[in-house]
């Protein structure tokens, strides 16, 4: 369903050099460069009252520091939302206009825009453009070609209802070397991992690493003819991680401006780019922000000063909204908001208070419910899978195992069970019917010679939780470099009802954060919680932390740790 009027740019037809990587311009080019300015409009997807279209503006004049493209539609189209560019529409004339970030065009360069529409009727491109006045390029009748491909097929925006269903899924060469280094790594360095932006630095690639556009184009190339995900996490809300010190963000509780437009849009401008139409980007939203703004506000005893803050100035709520409204706008994006995991939202005092903000969240800033393909759960937790030596129905003497310590009233005992209730009841909120859910399994395998083998004894309920669990850690409410934990289910797409995947999202053998203070500018803090010797906060029912010793930096290769996980891998490495 593409449809693509290429103008001046049809024409200049490109071929494949010898090498069949070169591209050269035939002799064409030398008449196109004359013209000012050409304008490539492209209709990516079209359905029976909308459409997405793409613009891409190169300017063969001297360089400009801002511009406006201008155009009129022979039908009823309207605008209705739009990204890099701001474009304003009176009856059939619409003008587009640089946003801050995109003014520069150099001679020769170009800019790309795009926008959703409706229509009635037909849709017809439009024939006539003019970039600051001047007349761009001229229908040469040819009615264009090639170019402006969409990805996927499916859904009637384009989307798939699945993206993982019958995809590959991103290997990211950068862990994928760290892993296939260590001993042992090669058994799992072929696995799929999450790409995190977790800084502005991170869009262009930081310390020489590879930036959004190398993962994409090495997305690109591993693609083939195969659909694939390309998997990412878009961390770096102003104040971020509210509630622990670990990975304190770059950005001030007030700086939601400079999230807007120094990271939101620069990652919209590059996933908008329809060189990337193909692969299917799914962006995992701003890991424990709006749990947070649930959980550790307010009267409770786990209320931090930070996420009073956050509650109070709405920016985990602005932000997350404007995440999900600008990256939904790109119909090759699907959103995964983040919904912690049973061990922070199984309880009912939280439950249905953090849908409602989700709720809230994906419909604030122009985000609707359509830009949410779904929820993640346990990102970068230890949460186990599936808990197969209890149920919270279990009694012990009449005693409820809901009563027992580890449980502590929780409504779920593991992290399966918690996101298939999670989405009926996000379904139930305002979400679309069609949401799934993915769950990080990167780090909550527990096996190994720990893992228990059958349910524990029925002395108690404690002793019939503790002996059996999976989940070997002090308490539930640790989260650091937890020691024990191994590999979790490897990735794989649709497993569970209401599943869309099991994912890697958290790279294993990237550490939560060090074990003790280290001078950084990556914005990351000291938190004792990954401190084995700290006994705890309100958070964890003051318990000791768990962690292992000596951890780097959050984010940061641990080697001693990524051995363990293999250790412990649960079903083990082969
Ligand atoms: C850190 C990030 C890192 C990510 C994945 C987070 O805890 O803050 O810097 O990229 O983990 O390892």
């Amino acid at each position: 369903m593409s449809r693509t009027r290429t103008a001046i740019l049809a024409a200049l037809a490109l071929v494949a050099g010898a090498t069949g990587t070169a591209y050269t311009a035939l002799p064409a080019a030398a008449a196109a460069a004359s013209i000012p300015c050409t304008v490539d409009y492209t209709v990516q997807n079209q359905w029976d009252t909308g459409f997405t279209a793409a613009v891409t503006i190169t300017n063969n004049a001297a360089a400009k520091s801002s511009w406006s493209v201008k155009w009129s539609y022979a039908g009823n189209q309207k605008v209705t939302s739009y990204w890099n560019s701001k474009i304003t529409q009176s009856g059939t004339a619409v003008t587009a206009n640089n946003e801050s970030y995109n003014g520069t065009i150099a001679t020769g360069g170009s800019v790309s825009f795009g926008f959703n529409g409706s229509y009635s009727g037909t849709n017809a491109v439009p024939t006539a453009f003019t970039l600051d006045g001047v007349t761009c390029n001229v229908d040469d009748g040819s009615g264009g070609g090639g170019g402006g491909g969409t990805g996927g097929g499916g859904g009637s925006d384009g989307r798939v209802d699945n993206p993982y269903e019958g995809a590959q899924v991103y290997v990211n060469p950068e862990w994928s070397a760290k892993a296939a280094a260590e001993p042992g790594g090669s058994r799992v360095s072929n696995q799929p991992t999450g790409v995190w932006l977790d800084r502005i630095a991170a869009i262009d690639g930081v310390n020489g690493g590879m930036g959004l556009r190398d993962h994409l184009d090495a997305a690109l190339a591993q693609k083939g003819g195969n659909e694939e995900v390309v998997q990412l996490v878009v961390y770096d809300l102003p104040g971020r991680d509210c509630a622990a010190l670990a990975s304190n963000g770059e950005l001030g509780p007030t700086e939601i401006d400079k999230y807007k437009t120094q990271f939101i849009d620069p990652i919209a401008t590059i996933l908008a780019d329809p060189k990337y139409a193909s692969l299917r980007i799914v962006t995992t939203i701003e890991i424990d922000s709006l749990p947070n703004l649930v959980t550790n506000t307010g009267s409770r005893a786990t209320a931090t000063a930070n996420c009073d803050t956050m509650l109070a100035n709405g920016n985990y709520v602005k932000g997350v909204g404007y995440a999900l409204a600008k990256l939904g706008a790109i119909p090759n994006v699907y959103n995964y908001l983040d919904a912690g995991h049973h061990g922070w939202l199984g309880w009912d005092d939280n439950f249905a208070p953090a849908a409602n903000v989700f709720k809230q969240a994906a419909t604030s800033e122009g985000a609707t419910v359509d830009d949410v393909a779904g929820f993640i759960t346990n990102t970068a937790n230890y949460s186990a899978l599936k808990e197969n030596n209890f149920t919270v129905n279990d009694t012990v003497n009449g005693t409820s195992v809901r009563q027992s310590k580890w449980v502590d009233w929780n409504r779920y005992v593991d992290e399966q069970s918690f996101a298939q209730a999670f989405r009926t009841e996000l379904v139930s909120v305002g979400f679309n019917a069609n949401i799934g859910m993915l769950i990080d399994t990167s780090r909550n395998g527990w096996g190994g010679t720990a893992r228990p083998t059958g349910p524990g004894a029925t002395t108690s309920v404690d002793t019939y939780v503790d002996g059996g669990r999976y989940d070997r850690r002090i308490h539930i409410g640790n989260w650091c470099n937890q020691s024990g934990a191994g590999l979790g289910e490897r990735p794989q797409a649709a497993p569970a009802a209401g599943i869309d995947a099991y994912v890697w999202m958290k790279p294993p053998g990237e550490s939560d954060g060090s074990s003790t203070a280290i001078a950084n500018d990556e914005g990351k803090g000291f938190d004792r919680m990954c401190d084995p010797t700290y006994t705890g906060n309100a958070r964890n029912g003051n318990n000791l932390s768990g962690a292992l010793p000596n951890a780097p930096l959050s984010g940061h290769w641990f080697s001693a740790q990524f051995q363990q996980l293999m250790q412990n891998a649960y079903p083990p490495l082969s």
